[in-house]
């Protein structure tokens, strides 16, 4: 969710200003997809490396997280929608972890749109994390090294009950991952506007999903080999 910063300026606003308009984008997001049946959106809030802003810009993120949580909540339970936070939460001031804990327990059985949000997270950090766990299991002699599998390495990472995401939105103009889901990102379908994020509404959304309708998603096989197994199967064939 790129942008909010210069959203902000351009207005000659506060920066904090353009955060806030963004989690008004955030609104109209989570229901444009829940309308849609999209079963998972993550958000990428903050980063591991977003700790490094000034300290009063932290501050008052860390604010925005703990007052948009205990408003939107009620409104996301009503709504069926299940919400998860993945990232390093040690990090968190306790009224936020405190915060995130209460709203993942109230929707933990919600069976509509998984809204995950990624804050204090890194690609590298999960990763890390997963292969710290297997590299446990080994020390203990509960796993030999060389049975480790890629299976393993995804099966302890923060979203691995979830499916890897079929698209990648980056708002902001930049055309970079900055650390996201590194590993799920593997074969996702990529796309990148310029639309500042308090600016991406639900035409922005759609102009996103009619571009990955145009994709052939191929997997490492041939365009060929995909469009035989689009095609309908002949009786008996
Ligand atoms: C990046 O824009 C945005 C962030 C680091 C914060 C994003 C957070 C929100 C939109 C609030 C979401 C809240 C919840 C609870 C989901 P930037 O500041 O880097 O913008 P710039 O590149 O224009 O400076």
């Amino acid at each position: 969710m790129d942008g909010n910063g210069r959203w902000a300026q351009q207005r000659g606003l506060p920066r904090i200003a353009g955060h806030r308009a963004g989690v008004e984008a955030v609104r109209g997001l989570v229901k444009a997809c829940a309308a849609r049946g999209i079963e998972v959106l993550t958000l990428f809030a903050f980063s591991s490396e977003n700790w490094r802003r000034p300290k009063t810009e932290v501050r008052l993120l860390m604010e925005l997280f703990i007052s948009a949580l205990r408003q939107e909540v009620r409104k996301l339970h009503e709504n069926n929608v299940r919400l998860r936070i993945i990232g390093e939460r040690g990090q968190f001031p306790a009224s936020l972890a405190a915060a995130i804990a209460e709203a993942e327990a109230l929707t933990r059985n919600n069976s509509g749109l998984t809204l995950v949000i990624a804050a204090s997270y890194g690609g590298r950090w999960d990763i890390t994390r997963a292969v710290r766990r297997l590299a446990e299991k080994a020390a203990s002699g509960a796993l030999s090294p060389a049975d480790i599998s890629e299976r393993m390495v995804a099966d302890e990472l923060c979203l691995h009950d979830l499916p890897e995401p079929d698209l990648f939105i980056r708002s902001g103009g930049e055309q970079r991952v900055s650390n996201y889901l590194l590993w799920q990102l593997a074969y996702t379908e990529l796309y990148f506007t310029d639309c500042l994020w308090p600016d991406f509404d639900e035409r922005q959304l759609e102009l996103a999903l009619a571009s990955y309708a145009r994709r052939q998603r191929r997997f490492g096989r041939t365009g060929e080999q995909v469009g035989a197994m689009l095609r309908p199967q002949r009786a008996g064939g």
